[in-house]
């Protein structure tokens, strides 16, 4: 699978999120299915933070996993904001390690903005790593001026990793965002890729339900949701985690990854989903 360098680390194209995993019980058995068919598809990065389900997310995939060489996967993990100060986020990331049943995270990110300030959390990421709990960090949910903020602190440069939610009806990014991010070779993990199965809606715009998409999607035997996951993939530098906890729709993600629409389509696509032609607020969910 494609890869995108997370300062020197390789991370493929194509992850799974895990919100939602391990909410309910009785989808234990699919959830841990979904995941691991997904790793040995390639899909071998899995996002998941100590607010999923107060880390019933991070239990899950602990346990899923835990058969699996630990070379064969890339986990991520995020800290609560407030959290991610020297009080509490080596007790924090150690809670994660243990859910998880791991000694290592692959990536730790901040999983948004608070109240601490940045120059203290980065010194304590940087801590992590020279301990080998973390081999890179990064952040979440952080805009252009976020990111100048964090440029300027000891250490800010070596943040790998910015996740943002990016999908074909929230386009923002493309503006300021995404070339500022990949002018400093930090890579760029999308999250929300398929608007939460459509769900997430923008201007009244149902993509789920929307015709266009329908009849482009039809055309290469494909299903909206994997033109939704197209149009992330499109990207490069951009990483796309889709969670899904059935096998069904995991196979269908990494498939996506095959997928070549033509530019004319793209072209009918941007006239409706229109590329961003000023600053707009960054989107979070
Ligand atoms: N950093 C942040 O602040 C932040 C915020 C939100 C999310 N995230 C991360 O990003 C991940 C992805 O975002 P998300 O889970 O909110 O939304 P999403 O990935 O856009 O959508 C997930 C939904 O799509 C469905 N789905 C997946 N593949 C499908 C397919 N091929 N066909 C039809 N439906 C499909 C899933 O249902 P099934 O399970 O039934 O397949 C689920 O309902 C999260 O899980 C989390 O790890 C991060």
């Amino acid at each position: 699978m494609r890869t995108v360098s997370a300062n020197g680390l390789p991370l493929p194209v194509l992850g799974q999120g895990g919100w939602h995993i391990g909410d309910d019980p009785r989808r234990e058995s699919e959830e841990t299915e979904a995941l691991r068919l997904g790793v040995s598809l390639g899909a071998a990065l899995i996002d998941t933070a100590e607010m999923y389900g107060d880390g019933r997310s991070e239990i899950l995939i602990g346990k899923a996993l835990k058969g699996s060489k630990r070379e064969d996967y890339l986990l991520v993990s995020k800290v609560y904001p407030h959290n991610a100060g020297r009080g509490n986020i080596f007790n924090s990331c150690e809670a994660s390690l243990k859910r998880l049943r791991v000694d290592y995270l692959d990536l730790y990110l901040l999983h948004w903005r608070g109240a601490i300030p940045l120059e203290e959390t980065a010194a304590c990421m940087e801590e992590l790593v020279k301990a080998g709990k973390v081999r890179r960090w990064g952040v979440s949910n952080f805009d252009v001026a976020d990111m100048e903020e964090l440029w300027r602190v000891p250490n800010g440069k070596n943040c790998a990793v910015d996740q943002v939610l990016y999908h074909l009806g929230s386009r923002g990014i493309e503006f300021d965002l995404l070339p500022w991010l990949q002018e400093r070779n930090v890579a760029v993990m999308a999250y929300c890729p398929l608007a939460q199965a459509g769900s997430l809606r923008r201007m009244n715009q149902n993509l789920s339900k929307d015709k266009t998409l329908a009849i482009i999607a039809q055309k290469y035997g494909i299903s909206v949701m994997q033109l939704l996951l197209a149009f992330v993939l499109r990207q490069p530098d951009v990483i796309a985690i889709p969670k899904s906890g059935s096998p069904i729709h995991v196979r269908e993600n990494v498939k996506t990854l095959d997928v070549d629409i033509s530019s004319e389509d793209w072209a009918e696509i941007d006239r409706i989903f229109w590329p961003p032609t000023s600053k707009m607020h960054l989107d979070m969910d």
